[in-house]
C-alpha cells in the first residue's frame, strides 16, 4: 500500500517505493502542498494540523490513458502526519460488473416473462372459450417458460463455477468415453440440424484429471453451439490431439478441439465471446435456445482446471473452439 509521511515541519518525510509509483520520485523534502496538490488532501491535512479529526478523502491520479481512484487515510501519528493510499479501482469495478450483471439478468427475464402475462391475460379473456388458440398459446407458453429455465439453470451453474474455480478437481477422466456419450446425448439435436458429429480420438489412452460432471458441461456447450451455429458446414469435427508440451500452459497437456465449418465469427466479437451474456445476433441465439452464458461457464471450468480456451474462427470458413488440458 502507498504511504506517504508528512513531518512535523510540513514537508514529506518519507514514502515507500509503492508511492513513487502513483506519484513519482523526488517528492521527499517538498511541501505537503505542493507534493500532494489535490485540495481535499491538503485541506484533511490543514484540519489535522490544526487539531481536527483522522479522514478518508478520494484522490484521482492519472497515469497515461489510466484512471487510478485512491482512498487515502490521513491521520496523525505523533509529530507527523500518515497518508496511506487505498486503491479502489478494482472494488468499482466489480461494482459496476455487478450491476451489469444485475441488469441483464433482468432484461433476460423481463422478455419472457412479459410473453407470458400477456398470453394469461389473452387466455384468460379474449381466448377463453376458443380452443385452437389455446393450444397455441400454451405451447408458446410452455416454450417461453423453458427459456426462463434454462436461464435460470446456467445462472446456478456459473455461480457454482465460480465458487469452486480455486480448487483443482481430483478425479481421473477417460475423455474420449466422456465425449463420446455427450455426443450421443446431442444426437437427436444434431439430426434436426442436418449436421453429422465425427469423434476422432483414436490416440487417446491418457486419462486427464479434472471434473466429469464440468467437462461434460464444457463439451455439451462447445458441440451444440457447433450445431447450432455452424449446421451450414454439415460436418462437425471433434478431435483429441495426441498430448504434447504446451508452450502457454508450461506443462504437458492434451488439447481436443471442436470444428465446424459453418458461417464463421467475425475477429471483432471473437475476445468477447466468453463474457456473460455476450452474443453475436442476441435474437438469433434466443431463437436457438441460447443464454450467451455457455461460453461464459466453459471459461470458468477450463480455468478451475488449470487449462485454456482458444477460439479461431474465420467468417465464411468455420470456427474451431479447442480447449487445452493439462495432464
Ligand atoms: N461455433 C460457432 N459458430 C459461430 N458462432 C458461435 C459459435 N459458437 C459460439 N458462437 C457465438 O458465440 C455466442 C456465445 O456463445 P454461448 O456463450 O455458448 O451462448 P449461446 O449458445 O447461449 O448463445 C453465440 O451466441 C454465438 O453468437
Ligand atoms: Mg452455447
Amino acid at each position: 500500500m502507498p504511504v506517504l509521511v508528512v513531518g512535523a515541519d510540513d514537508r514529506v518525510r518519507a514514502v515507500n517505493t509503492a508511492l513513487v509509483d502513483i506519484l513519482g520520485g523526488e517528492l521527499v523534502g517538498k511541501h505537503y502542498i505542493s507534493a500532494l496538490r489535490q485540495p481535499a488532501v491538503v485541506e484533511s491535512i490543514t484540519t489535522l494540523r490544526g487539531g481536527g479529526p483522522a479522514s478518508n478523502v478520494r484522490y484521482s491520479s492519472r497515469d497515461g490513458a489510466k484512471d487510478t481512484t485512491y482512498r487515502v487515510t490521513i491521520s496523525a501519528a505523533g509529530d507527523d502526519i500518515v497518508l496511506s493510499f487505498e486503491d479502489l479501482t478494482a472494488s468499482e469495478d466489480a461494482g459496476k460488473m455487478r450491476r451489469d450483471f444485475v441488469a441483464n439478468v433482468s432484461h433476460e427475464l423481463r422478455t419472457p416473462l412479459t410473453a407470458l402475462m400477456g398470453f394469461i391475460e389473452t387466455l384468460g379473456g379474449a381466448a377463453r372459450n376458443d380452443a385452437d388458440a389455446r393450444d397455441r398459446f400454451l405451447a408458446i407458453m410452455a416454450h417461453e417458460a423453458s427459456r426462463m429455465t434454462r436461464l435460470v439453470d446456467d445462472l446456478l451453474s456459473l455461480s457454482r463455477v465460480e465458487e469452486d474455480e480455486r480448487v483443482r478437481p481430483r478425479e481421473h477422466v477417460d475423455l474420449s468415453a466422456l465425449l463420446g456419450s455427450v455426443i450421443k446425448g446431442l444426437e437427436p439435436q444434431a439430426q434436426e440440424a442436418g449436421v453429422t458429429v465425427i469423434l476422432d480420438a483414436a490416440e487417446t489412452t491418457e486419462m486427464v484429471p479434472g471434473d466429469a460432471g464440468q467437462l461434460v458441461q464444457v463439451f455439451t456447450n462447445l458441440i451444440e453451439n457447433g450445431i447450432k451455429y455452424g449446421a451450414q458446414g454439415k460436418r462437425l469435427n471433434v478431435t483429441v490431439h495426441p498430448s504434447g508440451t504446451d508452450l502457454r500452459l508450461r506443462s504437458k497437456a492434451i488439447q481436443i478441439s471442436v470444428a465446424d465449418k459453418g458461417e464463421g465469427i467475425a475477429s471483432h466479437h471473437i475476445a468477447r465471446l466468453t463474457e456473460r451474456f455476450y452474443r453475436v445476433d442476441s435474437h438469433r441465439s434466443r431463437e436457438v435456445g441460447g443464454t450467451g452464458l455457455g461460453l461464459a461457464i466453459v471459461k470458468h471450468i477450463v480455468n478451475r482446471h488449470r487449462g485454456r480456451l482458444q477460439i479461431e474462427s474465420e467468417l465464411g470458413q468455420g470456427t474451431t473452439v479447442s480447449v487445452f488440458l493439462p495432464i
